[in-house]
């Protein structure tokens, strides 16, 4: 039966169950398989694979095609009529840079890489790594710049044409933490028309939102760890694939590493994927609302807030790009916050102004000693990062946490991590919203800044 995307989700791509069954994944709790000498053994070392992973790993694979009627089949997955790709089952691995890591290595010594300037840091550190190694050369790119992306395309592949060296375009979109929106379809075509190894990072779009594999892309991959396994308690990744040669080159890389799930992990992530479309809509809906609201109180001269990126709002520069090529607008959005403005008046701040010269500085002290900054009366201007983390220490109901796609919402200061690139501002939050009410969120976020802006609590 063609079903519904919540209905397929929630049914995980089961079947009907018959008598007896257990309605959920029985899970093996086993390292090995036994055997009987001259009988075929479909399982054997769990490190190559386990029945209890196949579940999730069709699922997957199934989102990913647009699939939408069950079958208890294994191997090929039919993919949604109007798109006739060919997908099979995905492979898990332990994390979602595990599953990265070996997609970049299907490159052979000497290959090119082009990959957007603002992507996951980690994807990026372990690009820089190869590239400083010598495995490959690094082309990074603006990936919403469509003219940049396919010129780099020919540029690049005309040369490793004459090195005999392989390309791979890395996409993804939206871009952590910028959410730049790449135009899909035009650059894995681009790719594709030059023999380039294309492969879409789709954590924060989701399959529910955006499917890759159908414009045209070699592999997709995921942090399962964020939205599709969605509660902040596991770590996992899975690539995805149609082509049986990548398949088989990515299932030994990950039999060969080791990088594979336990089985307690992906039964909670399957547990966590037959939610997913609830917990996203809610999610957008709440983060669509949130990015109105506090756009309109970028405009208040009072508020440390300078901006809000999100591409469901019309001044993103890829609004329109977003609005016909994703299913929905998606749960992250940014906000950046401004230093301290000097006071014309007062140059140095009140506080400066009012303290005996002798007096040691109490907010230096406490910023030494580590305690939250609050207010704008300390001695001296505050920088953007100072403000930032001015308004994540105030927050109450949202957590200052690494991470996203959870229940619940999270912020970040990004450039807290050496590794965030300097194009991305100092001041900049990402907010992951969860599935609390939105009121409660905007409440907390609006404290926040008033707090960030005066130093006192507005409750
Ligand atoms: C877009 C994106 N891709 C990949 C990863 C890496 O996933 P994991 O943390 O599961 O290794 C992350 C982690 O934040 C991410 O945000």
């Amino acid at each position: 039966m063609n079903q519904h995307e919540r209905t397929f989700v929630v049914n995980a791509g089961r079947g009907p169950h018959g008598p007896n069954q257990p309605v959920n994944v029985p899970v093996d709790f086993t390292s090995t398989y036994s055997y009987r000498p001259g009988v075929h053994a479909a399982k054997d070392y769990a490190r190559e694979g386990m029945p209890s992973w196949e579940p999730l790993e069709e699922l997957l694979a199934q989102l990913e095609a647009g699939t939408r009627t069950t079958s208890q089949s294994q191997g090929l997955i039919t993919t949604a009529e109007e798109h006739p790709v060919q997908v099979l089952p995905g492979l898990l691995f332990s994390s979602g840079m595990a599953a990265i890591s070996a997609v970049v290595h299907l490159l052979p010594l000497g290959s090119h890489l082009i990959m957007p300037r603002h992507s996951y840091m980690g994807f990026s550190a372990l690009a820089q790594q190869m590239a400083d190694q010598g495995l490959l050369t690094l082309h990074r790119v603006d990936i919403a710049d469509t003219e940049q992306v396919t010129s780099t395309l020919h540029d690049v592949s005309t040369l490793a044409s004459a090195q005999d060296a392989s390309v791979m375009l890395w996409v993804e979109s939206p871009t952590n933490p910028m959410l730049e929106i790449a135009d899909l379809p035009a650059v894995l075509s681009a790719a594709k028309k030059r023999g380039v190894l294309t492969a879409v990072d789709n954590t924060f779009a989701t399959p529910l939102r955006q499917r890759p594999l159908l414009h045209g892309a070699d592999v997709v991959v995921h942090s399962v760890t964020k939205f599709l396994s969605g509660h902040s308690d596991l770590i996992m990744g899975v690539a995805i694939t149609g082509d049986p040669e990548i398949h088989a080159r990515l299932h030994q890389h990950r039999t060969l590493h080791g990088a594979i799930p336990g089985p307690m992990e992906v039964f909670l992530a399957l547990r966590g994927v037959r939610t997913l479309a609830v917990r996203l809509d809610a999610s957008e809906s709440s983060a669509g609302e949130l990015a109105r609201r506090l756009d309109e109180l970028s405009q208040d001269a009072g508020l440390p807030l300078r901006k809000v990126n999100y591409p469901g709002l019309a001044a993103h520069p890829q609004h329109q790009r977003a609005a016909e090529q994703l299913g929905g607008f998606g749960a992250i959005l940014t906000i950046e916050l401004d230093a301290d403005q000097p006071d014309p008046a007062n140059p140095a701040g009140p506080a400066e102004a009012s303290r005996p010269a002798e007096q040691p500085d109490p907010a230096g002290d406490l910023r030494a000693a580590g305690a939250p900054e609050t207010g704008r009366r300390i001695s001296n201007q505050r920088s953007e990062a100072e403000v930032a983390d001015a308004v994540l220490s105030a927050l109450t109901l949202w957590t200052p946490a690494t991470s996203l796609g959870g229940v619940e919402s999270l912020a970040e200061r990004r450039r807290r991590h050496p590794g965030e690139p300097a194009s991305v501002p100092d001041g900049l939050i990402r907010l992951s919203v969860g599935i609390e009410d939105v009121e409660d969120l905007f409440a907390d976020l609006l404290n926040a800044l008033r707090t960030a802006a005066t130093g006192e609590p507005i409750r």
